[in-house]
């Protein structure tokens, strides 16, 4: 798993790299964040060493602009503060995100946080840390601990963080148990093929045919796949989008339908699924001058098409068992007969239908709204919605 240790300003603070360590030694993949009391008890030096991973600390550090606290929850599976002040308790409850550790805090769905509590037994027993507490149980975060013992403070009572063995103990329990709870990266160990955008086919060195998509719904598609956790190639026709940032997609660009073959057929067979988002060029011009042509006197001008290889149905053909295969279809009449055509005359497992008719849906919109139809028949309707949002419903869908 994922985890992210965060660690607030108390004593305990010098036994959480020992947590760090269990969890390393458990297998986990460990980043830890900090407040800066934190580092009045603890080190930079020995959570770096520990975990093997930079601290994060600070939201404006680096080159993200202040959205390193969206990709590190993207990344993490739990959240575990150790320990957990009163403090950093109210913040929570009370929405304050002021700082790196609380604005990742907020940025975590509840579900998936464990606090470990430590302070003195009366800032424990005071009845707003105990309302807090009750607000965030009511919320789905998870806590471990107190314990009673010696305190810093030389006083005997409750307050005492619990110990790192007992926390990794519970944030692998909470994992066993957590099957309820949609896991973030689900499709982890996967690896899914995405076409987007339009196809260009060459009329001469300086004319092409071309259409309007935008590569939108394909690139939001391979955000979303690689957000569940899957590896990603992503065959991209020419588009105005720049690269995704994530380490899990891999895009390679191509400029012709001939080109989108190859490289789809190429990495199908080591993949578990498809989703062909593309707009590809249904012909070619015959031939392509590799100059500019020029305009016969006042006559007009006959360009010979012939048809481009069907990358979908070839995908379809090759298709092994356990591999699932998602084509799109853009309709504008008898689109329902027209997409279920399409879905078994090309050996689909899903087919995702748009109807041009839709306002807002469809090329260059930033909105969509689909029918996804299944190879048995179901059908899965969308409203209007951003084109991530569809492109998480679509992958929820075909990936369950
Ligand atoms: N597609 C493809 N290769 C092609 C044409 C289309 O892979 N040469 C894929 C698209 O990426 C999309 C699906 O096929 O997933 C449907 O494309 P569409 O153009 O709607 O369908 P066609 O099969 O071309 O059918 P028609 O032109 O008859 O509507």
């Amino acid at each position: 798993m994922h985890i992210i240790v965060g660690i607030t300003g108390g004593i305990a603070a010098y036994k959480t790299p020992e947590l760090v360590r269990l969890l390393v030694k458990a297998g986990h993949e460990v980043r830890c964040a900090v407040t800066e009391h934190a580092l009045q008890f603890t080190t930079r030096a020995t959570l770096e060493t520990v975990s093997s991973n930079p601290l994060y600390s600070d939201l404006f550090a680096g080159n993200d602009h202040g959205t390193e606290h969206i990709s590190l929850k993207d990344w993490a599976d739990w959240m575990i503060v150790a320990p957990a002040t009163a403090n950093c308790i109210g913040k929570m409850a009370n929405g304050i995100a002021d700082d790196a550790l609380s604005t990742l805090l907020l940025a975590m769905p509840t579900q998936r946080v464990l606090l470990a509590p430590a302070m003195n037994s009366q800032m424990w027993n005071h009845p707003s840390v105990q309302h807090n507490l009750e607000v965030l149980h009511q919320w789905g975060v998870h806590t471990v601990g107190p314990e009673s013992g010696v305190l810093a403070c030389g006083t005997d009572g409750i307050g005492r963080m619990a110990e790192p063995v007992a926390i990794a103990d519970k944030i692998r329990d909470l994992a066993a148990s957590s099957t309820t709870i949609t896991p973030q990266r689900r499709l982890a160990n996967q690896r899914w093929l995405v076409t987007a955008g339009p196809t260009y086919e060459r009329i001469d060195s300086v004319r092409f045919i071309g259409n309007y998509s935008s590569g939108k719904m394909g690139y939001a598609l391979a955000e979303a796949l690689a957000k569940a956790g899957a590896e990603v190639e992503l065959v991209s026709g020419p588009t105005a989008l720049g690269d995704i940032d994530s380490p899990n997609v891999n895009i390679t660009r191509i400029e012709s339908a001939r080109e989108m073959y190859a490289a789809a057929t190429r990495l199908f067979p080591s993949c578990h699924g498809a989703i062909l988002s593309a707009a590809v060029a249904d012909y070619r011009p015959e031939s392509t001058a590799d100059h500019k042509l020029k305009k016969q006197g006042d006559k007009g001008m006959t360009l010979h098409l012939v048809q481009n290889p069907d990358i979908l149905a070839t995908l379809g053909s090759m298709k092994g068992t356990g591999q699932t295969l998602v084509g799109f279809a853009l309709e504008t009449d008898n689109e329902m007969a027209n997409a279920t055509g399409k879905l078994q005359r090309k050996h689909l497992d899903y087919i995702v239908m748009n109807s041009l008719r839709d306002a807002g849906a469809g090329f260059g919109f930033d909105t969509n709204k689909v029918s996804i139809i299944a190879a048995d028949g179901q059908i899965t309707e969308s409203p209007l919605l951003s084109k991530k949002e569809i492109a998480e419903l679509i992958i929820n869908t075909v990936t369950n």
